[in-house]
């Protein structure tokens, strides 16, 4: 089983919406078999809280569906996960700075798997904004999560 743990800042936006676009790419290619995913946030202010209902309603709109409650991303989950990827620098760098030695390689930003985006591109912080950053989190996820279900076909589903 590969694990991949999507992570923002209040895990009610970004990361839940990131979780369940890989999660409806991976049910259409019958793989939740192989890839389990879940996300987090480096921040606790929105712990226990579902996700946004701007974030829901957006994604509803493209036929996903978000699930969870916010929590907080742990130091266990290093152990625990085979991917860990950020949604933006501010959370990558917050994240490095609580990795424990040799997990390093586990961590990647989101974007990094969309062949079409710069180097280091975020997934910007939509709560503040209107609706269309809602529509843009999604547009972005929904790239970078085929190019990181690719990856991970080819280097560990395929190969085998
Ligand atoms: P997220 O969005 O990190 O994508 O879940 C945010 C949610 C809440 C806050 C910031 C970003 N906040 O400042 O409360």
């Amino acid at each position: 089983m590969i694990r991949v743990c999507m992570v923002c800042l209040g895990n009610i936006c970004r990361s839940p919406t990131a979780e369940a676009v890989l999660k409806s790419l991976v049910a259409a290619e019958n793989l939740g078999h192989e890839i389990e995913v879940d996300s987090a946030g480096t921040g606790a202010y929105h712990v226990g809280e579902p996700p946004d209902r701007r974030s829901a309603a957006a994604a509803e709109r493209r036929g996903v569906r978000l699930t969870g409650r916010a929590r907080q991303f742990e130091r266990s989950d290093w152990g625990d996960f085979d991917y860990v990827l950020a949604v933006d620098e501010s959370t990558r760098d917050t994240l490095r700075r609580g990795c424990p030695p040799g997990s390093e390689g586990k961590l990647y930003m989101l974007r990094s798997f969309d062949r079409a985006s710069p180097p280091n591109a975020n997934v910007p912080d939509p709560y503040h904004g209107g609706e269309q950053g809602f529509e843009q989190v999604l547009d972005l996820c929904e790239a970078a999560c085929r190019g990181l279900l690719d990856e991970i076909k080819r280097s560990h589903i395929e190969r085998r």
